[in-house]
Formats: structure tokens, sequence, C-alpha cells
């Protein structure tokens, strides 16, 4: 299949660019910038990333451009630019003082295949220390800003290829019949540059010839066939957890294998009000084979009287594989070959492990040492004696694709744009010890406050659960506060309502909830929960804070 690679060098917004790549029904790979792959043969261009380094930090990350330079079409953004002007003989200096922000370009050469469609003076987001002051032999200036003049430039082929590398017209896959290189200083991956949707599409389509194949219902139909063949006729385990990255990944197995796929659904017992029978109810509906596993008594008496974070997520989560494995054993052993003997069951054994793990969760970070931090995790303590290999549908998938493939499996909408809830659940939104007096609070307020966003519709007709990205409450039973109910004086805990807009998760902002909806939630909440007098509303951004409070 065609794809991009982009090679990244640490930028923050790196996964930016593959997710608007992927908007284009072009498949990208992320990649380290030191992991260009040696089989290239289906990738039809390259984007390198920016970068919190300066290309004059002696540790700065470094790339061979010859590796594809005058092969395939490149486009190096912001770092990615300076770090071709400087390699190819351009000047790389600092910065008087740091470009960051909104810029408009005040000439931009619409001829040229990478600037097509754009309008003059259109808004673009820079943000850099150094700026590039002489491009390189052979290239020229595409766009210029009011502070910065070489904003973009252009190696084309008529103008002769700067690395000497491959003849024009030896791309295989470029309309323009050569490779060429193109850099911006400005960021044409984020929101703010108003035409950088335009630019990567000029890049990816036009320039490297994107025929823009990738789609959710491409992906479906490949990914079901691909399953059907690596399954054959054995069956898979697959932990469900309520949210949409494991729904779609046993939807999607149900397709290929049917109910050679059994699902395993553990309530931990610190899930929101009702959503363990709710689940439970909508995976039915779907057609799949799910085991519930009620276990929320094991969980309450190992958590007993554990107040610090890190120590409860411990205990919820050897609990949960503990519980986990002694149901995937039960089914394993379902299907001896003894059973399958006695049953005459022709249906073959549990050989297999299924996980929605997507894509975030896989690439590799790089930290500024140019380490990587994160890399492909896996199953934890799966015991090796159970002998299963592990399945991932979903693990070329970023998040909205998850969501789209979803809607083309025709998932109910309600399952589709759940929010994130994190794997310990309501413990991690209870400070201080659990009991299950706690949860009941915290679930009764929660499910007020999720109830009052579902049901909230904002003048452009979408609800406010649908514009945040996660939302949730957390109970402070470490504090107590006075208030006064009726005649009588209280003294109970107050409850924190939290709501973020994100893109990943990585970095989030406090949604600006309209005080309207606030008073009533607030109201309903006070009156009707036992146990709380007062409610706040968490104003902190991640960073610093993080989005759970535990
Ligand atoms: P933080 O609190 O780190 O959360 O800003 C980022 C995202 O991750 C979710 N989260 C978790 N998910 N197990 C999970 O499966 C966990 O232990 C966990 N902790 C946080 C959180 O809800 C948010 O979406």
């Amino acid at each position: 299949m065609q794809k991009i690679i982009i090679l990244d060098f640490g930028s923050q917004t790196t996964q930016l660019i593959g997710r608007r790549v992927r908007e284009l029904d072009t498949f990208c790979e992320i990649l380290p910038y030191n992991k260009y792959p040696e089989d290239d043969s289906d990738v039809i261009g390259v984007i390198l990333s920016g970068s919190p380094f300066s290309v004059h930090d002696p540790e700065a990350f470094k790339v061979d451009l010859s590796r594809f330079v005058g092969r395939l079409p490149v486009l190096g953004i912001c770092y990615g630019a300076q770090f071709i002007s400087h390699t190819l003989g351009g000047k790389v200096e600092k910065a008087d003082s740091r470009e960051y922000g909104r810029a408009n370009l005040q000439t931009v050469d619409t001829t040229d295949p990478l600037f097509r469609g754009f309008d003059q003076n259109s808004q673009v987001w820079m943000s850099h220390g150094d700026t590039i002051t002489a491009i390189p032999d052979g290239f020229h200036v595409i766009a210029s800003t009011k502070d910065v003049t070489n904003a973009a430039f252009t190696a084309s082929p008529k103008n002769g290829n700067p690395s000497g590398g491959g003849e024009p017209g030896s791309s295989p896959s470029g309309r323009l019949g050569g490779a060429s290189i193109w850099a911006v200083q400005f960021h044409p991956e984020v929101y703010h540059t108003l035409q950088g949707k335009t630019l990567l599409k000029n890049f990816v389509v036009d320039i490297c010839g994107s025929r823009q194949e990738w789609s959710a219902a491409s992906f479906v139909d490949t990914t079901v066939a691909e399953l059907k063949a690596q399954l054959g006729d054995d069956r898979v385990i697959l932990g469900l957890s309520g949210g949409v990255d494991s729904s779609v990944a046993a939807v999607l197995l149900n397709r290929a294998i049917g109910d050679r796929l059994t699902c395993i659904f553990v309530d931990h017992g610190m899930l929101r009000k009702n959503e363990f029978q709710q689940v439970m109810d909508d995976y039915r509906c779907l057609g799949l084979n799910v085991v519930g596993v009620d276990a929320s008594q094991k969980f309450f008496s190992d958590l007993a009287g554990v107040t610090d974070p890190e120590q409860k997520r411990k205990i919820i989560g050897r609990d949960f594989v503990e519980v986990f494995n002694e149901q995937a054993k039960q089914l394993i052993n379902s299907t001896s070959d003894e059973t399958i003997e006695n049953s005459q069951l022709s249906n073959g054994k549990f050989k297999w492990l299924a996980q929605g793990t997507i894509y975030p969760d896989r690439i590799e970070s790089l930290n500024i040492t140019g380490k990587v931090i994160k890399s492909h995790h896996n199953v934890g303590g799966l015991p090796k004696e159970m002998n299963l290999q592990l399945c991932e549908p979903l693990k070329w998938l970023f998040k909205d694709e998850v969501r789209r493939v979803g809607r083309q499996l025709d998932m109910p909408e309600h399952l589709i744009t759940r929010h994130p809830f994190p794997g310990p659940g309501l413990a991690v939104r209870i400070l201080g010890d659990i009991t299950p007096e706690k949860v009941r609070i915290l679930q009764d307020a929660d499910d007020i406050y999720i109830r009052g966003l579902r049901e909230y519709v904002c003048d452009d007709g979408e609800t406010l659960y649908n514009k945040v990205w996660q939302a949730g409450a957390i109970l402070l039973s470490t504090v107590r506060s006075v208030g006064v109910m009726g005649d009588e004086r209280t003294y109970e805990h107050p409850v924190a309502l939290r709501a973020v807009t994100s893109t990943d998760a990585m970095t989030a902002d406090w949604a600006h909830l309209p005080y309207d909806f606030m008073a009533k939630v607030s109201n309903e909440i006070i009156n009707k929960v036992r146990g709380v007098n007062r409610v706040c509303y968490d104003i902190s951004s991640k960073p610093p804070a993080t989005i759970e409070w535990e």
C-alpha cells in the first residue's frame, strides 16, 4: 500500500502531521528520525517534522538525506526545513526573538504545486527560535511573511536536483515526474495555519501521487480478509473495557470470525452508574459473545484502606490481570483437545488474545535525548503457559479513524462517541481510600453531570458531551466543608467537576462550559446526592495539571 513516511525529530505536533495525512485518505507511518526503513518500495513521499532542537545544537537529531532525497518528494516542516537548508548549504541563524504565533504570507507563489489554491496573505502559524537566513543553491523562495523572507522554498526538478541523486522523472509515483524538496518554516499541520490542509493535500496527493485509498471502508474490507486468513479456525479472546477502541476491535473481529470470538468484560466495581449492565446489553445487541464477570467484591476488599494513588493503580492492575486470566484459562480449558473430542466441536482452540491497541499507543515517541521513551506496550502478565498470540486489528489507527471504522461497522453512535475513561475507573477519581459508599456517591454525582452534558444542546446543534474530549466528577473524600440544607448544618464532601478539550489527551484545556449549565448541574447534585454539599469546577490545563486527579 502506498505510504508517506513522517520522520519524527521530537516535535509535539508530529502526530498531528500523521493525522492530517490520514485525513487525506493516505496511509502514513511516523518513525523516529533515525529509523527510515531499509525497504521503501511502497513509500511515495517523506515529511520531516519539527524539533525542540536547533540545527546547531551538538545533540541535534540528524538524518542522512541521501536515503530518499533525489528519489522521493520531501517536505521539511520547521526544524525539517532548517535541517534541509543547513545540510544542503544554506544558512540557519538564531532569530533576534523567537517567532511564535500567527503570521501572514505576504508573498506566495501560487504557481508552485505546493501552494496551488492559496490566497495571498494566507494565515500561517510560526513557532521557531532559529531562522533561515540563506537558502541553498538551486532552491528558490516561494513564500515570505513580513518577518520571515524564507518562509517557504523549494528545489523542483526544473531547477536541478540539489542532492545530486536520481534523475528527474525517476520518482516512482510523483506526478511531477521527478523528486523535489519543499521546505516550510511554518506549521501546516496546526489548525491556526488556515490553508494548512490545502498545502498538505497539494504535497500528498498532487506531488506524491497518493491514490487516496485509505478509508474506513477499505480498512474494514482488508482487515476482515486479513483476520480471516490469519486466524483460520482458531478462537480468540478479547478483553472489553466498554470504551470505543476495544468495542470496535470486537465488532471487527466478530465480522471476521463470528462466534469464535469470546469477549471478557470485568466489572471492578468502579465503573460509572449502571455502566456494566448497559454495556453488556449493548454488546449483546451487537451480536457479541460476552462473558461478564462481576469481581467488584475482590477489588473493594483488596483496596480497603489504601490511599496512595500509585498503590491503588497497582492493586487494580494486578487484580484485573488475575480475574481476566482466570476467565481466560477457563475458556481455554473448555476447548482443550479432550473437550473438543467429547463435544465434537469442530471450531478450533483459543490461540489468540486480541486487544484494542491503537496507533498512538505504539508510536515510539522520542524524548530530548533521542531515546525512545514509549515503545510497543505488551500484555501485562499474561501467563506464558496460555500460549496465546497477540492480535491487534486497530494497531494502525488514530482515535478519529477508530470512530470512523465504528460507523462503517454500523455501531451505535453512543458507543462510538463515548469519552475515554481510565482503566482504574472511579478509583482514580476518589481522593483517599475507596469504599462502596464513596463509589455510590461519586456514581450519582457523575451520572447527573454526564447526563446533563448529553442533554445540553448548543446553538450549533451539537451536545456539550460531544464538544468535550472527556468529562467526569471527582469526589474529594478527604475534604469536608460546612453547608446548610433546610434548617440543618451539613459537614460533607465537595465534588469537583472536570471537562477538557483535547485532540489526543497529551495536552488538554479546561472546557469553558456555559454558566447556566453549571448552575443547573451544581444544584441538582447538591440537592439529590446525599454526602455532597459543594460543587467546584476544575479550571486547570494539562500541562501542568493532568486530566485525572490521581
Ligand atoms: P492524564 O491523567 O495522564 O490522562 O492526563 C490522560 C488520559 O489517559 C487516561 N488515563 C488512563 N487510562 N488507565 C487507562 O486506561 C489509566 O491508568 C489511566 N490514567 C489516565 C485519562 O482518563 C485520560 O484520557
